[in-house]
């Protein structure tokens, strides 16, 4: 990761906690994923030599930033979608240098895997609703190749509202997960080979 990336992350992490601090609606807040999470997704994308990755929930673009500079390496696209299309995502990948990496798409998440191919991804990344996870269900695992990851942020922060999820996820023979104590809590699903 160039310098110049590094500051815009660095930055956009910083006034995105300020930001939400002062917030007092839910829905209006960035709540970007933490550094040290951000970080793991990041070299996990670069070690899975993942191409064709999915993120569900882009906010203003931090986490975008960071999996779009690991396909940097991949020779990979991210698509990053939300229900609500923030126009400080597309500025901030501008300003990162990413936005040629990058389409952000303006649909729901769950009607967004419903349409995607059978093992069309190699990364997918969940941060939005997280209730919601359930709904969507097979199509996070679905979509993704053998060998495929799936990313789930706030396992640990939030654990009652994904337990549901991960419970249909330990139910699922052709996947492996484990809870990585790092950020919010990163659980981590690879579908075998
Ligand atoms: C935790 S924030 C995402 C933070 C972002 N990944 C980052 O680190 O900067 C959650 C986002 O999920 C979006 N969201 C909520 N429900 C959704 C849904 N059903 N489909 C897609 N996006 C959704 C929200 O609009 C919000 O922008």
């Amino acid at each position: 990761m160039d310098d110049i990336v590094e500051k815009l992350l660095a930055d956009l992490h910083r006034e995105g906690t300020a930001f939400d601090a002062a917030q007092t609606e839910r829905a209006l807040t960035r709540r970007n994923l933490e550094p040290d999470g951000a970080g793991l997704l990041w070299s996990l994308a670069g070690i899975v030599g993942a191409r064709r990755v999915v993120e569900i929930g882009t906010s203003n673009g931090y986490s975008a930033i960071w999996l779009a500079d690991a396909l940097r390496g991949t020779g990979g696209r991210l698509v990053s979608v939300d229900v609500v299309a923030d126009p400080g995502a597309a500025e901030n990948l501008v300003r990162a240098g990413l936005r040629d990496l990058v389409e952000l798409r303006h649909s729901d998440g769950g009607a967004y895997l419903t349409a995607l191919a059978d093992a069309s991804v190699d990364l997918l990344f969940l941060d939005a609703e997280r209730v919601e996870y359930p709904r969507w269900w097979p199509h996070p695992v679905r979509v993704l190749r053998p060998g495929g990851l799936l990313v789930i942020d706030n396992v640990l922060s939030h654990p009652g509202e994904v337990a549901e999820f991960l419970e249909l996820l330990a139910g699922e023979t052709s996947v492996t997960g484990r809870t990585v104590p790092v950020g919010k809590g990163l659980h981590l699903a690879w579908r075998s080979h």
